[in-house]
């Protein structure tokens, strides 16, 4: 929503959100003659004179606005667009052309569901098809309804009214920016109000989640892999409006996968990740089985793996620090394992 008013006329805007004509009223911006027109583009057409005269402050102005129409909709109890509720997958057919074994899987809000499968097998293409909206216009035939409907054509084609957010297996930059021009760009497209607390956050997070710490002042395209991939999942789970989140293979980053996902799952989305990693499978409330580009089936996570999922942990806890150290140059000997997988003065596993 934060970008319609530079997407949509006053007019539809005044259709959309017909109490914004009171604030307009209040705040004395007269737009008739502007009707036509973006929010954004009346704002603009004042001159550096009437600026100073008046001292409209662009950036409040949209700040207010946005908040007021929030508040409005909150108010009058309405749902907006990007109120994502629920994801529904519709069966389309594996690579054989055989339908698939389901009629429809429904994703709700704040749920994350993984996705297994050989490798080869159509995982990337199950994100891409929700990437797209499929309508069974896709080589799997699927279709995918947001809130129960064919969800609107804007979400395909606007870049900026994102339904999706995907974090996909390379990432690679382009642009000649230090991390700190990037999210400040970036935050400032998003329109939210304190940029510069807004990317300190976005920095802490994202080193929380790397190795090696990065700096306002690096460059993006001296980023590392891993890096420039925490960077993008704490910028998602910070600034993204996006209500679905599609990951693919975040265990080959070499970031902090646990944390990652938990900073995605807190920001009230939904979240689909594909992976070959069993802790990643295994966080998820269901799994999606994937066999010869079909879902073959769909898996409750059960009390029992849970349990499980917290060795599978403990080990993952190990082993991160047999990494930690050899990244530091230690060596590693027996002694060392078996002093963090015995529980002290006995002979019996900690895991
Ligand atoms: N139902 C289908 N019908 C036709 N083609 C399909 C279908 N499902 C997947 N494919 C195609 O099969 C190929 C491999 O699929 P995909 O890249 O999704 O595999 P993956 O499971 O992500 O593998 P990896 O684990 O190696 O990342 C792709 O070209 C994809 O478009
Ligand atoms: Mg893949």
């Amino acid at each position: 929503m934060n970008n319609m008013l530079y997407n949509i006329s006053i007019r539809e805007l005044l259709q959309k959100y017909p109490f914004t004509l009171g604030y307009f009223e209040e705040n004395r911006l007269d737009v008739k003659g502007f009707e036509g027109n973006t929010f954004i583009e009346y704002l603009n057409h004042f001159t550096q004179e009437e600026v100073e005269e008046w001292a409209i402050d662009r950036e409040k102005i949209i700040k207010d606005l946005l908040e007021y129409i929030d508040k409005m909709m909150d108010f009058l109890g309405l749902e907006d667009n990007h109120n994502v509720e629920s994801l529904t997958i519709i069966a389309g057919r594996d690579k054989d052309g055989n339908p698939e074994k389901f009629r429809e899987i429904n994703i709700n809000k704040s749920q994350i569901v993984s996705i297994v499968g050989p490798t080869g097998s159509g995982k990337s293409r199950l994100l891409a098809d929700i990437e797209w909206a499929a309508r069974r216009d896709t080589p799997t035939g699927r279709a995918i309804l947001i809130n129960g409907e064919i969800p609107d054509t804007k979400w395909r084609f606007s870049s900026n009214n994102k339904l999706v957010a995907q974090l996909s297996q390379n990432m690679n930059f382009v642009m000649d920016l230090t991390v700190e021009e990037f999210l400040k760009l970036h935050a400032q497209s998003r329109m939210v109000g304190n940029i510069d607390k807004v990317v300190q956050e976005i920095i802490k997070a994202g080193n929380n989640l790397a190795g090696e710490e990065f700096q306002l002042d690096t460059n993006i395209t001296s980023l590392s892999g891993g890096q420039s991939r925490a960077l993008m999942i704490a910028d998602t789970a910070i600034l993204s409006s996006s209500p679905i989140v599609l990951i693919d293979e975040i265990e080959n980053a070499g970031i902090d996968r646990k944390k990652a996902l938990e900073l995605l799952i807190s920001s009230d989305k939904i979240v689909l990740i594909a992976t070959h990693d069993p802790i990643l499978a295994l966080m998820a409330d269901k799994r999606i089985v994937i066999k010869n580009g079909g879902i073959d089936r769909v898996i409750e996570t059960s009390e029992e793996e849970k349990k499980v999922l917290r060795e599978l942990e403990k080990m993952d806890r190990i082993i991160q620090n047999m990494r930690n150290d050899l990244r530091n140059g230690l060596s590693i000997d027996n002694e060392k394992l078996t002093k963090q997988i015995l529980v002290p003065g006995t002979n019996l596993l900690t895991y």
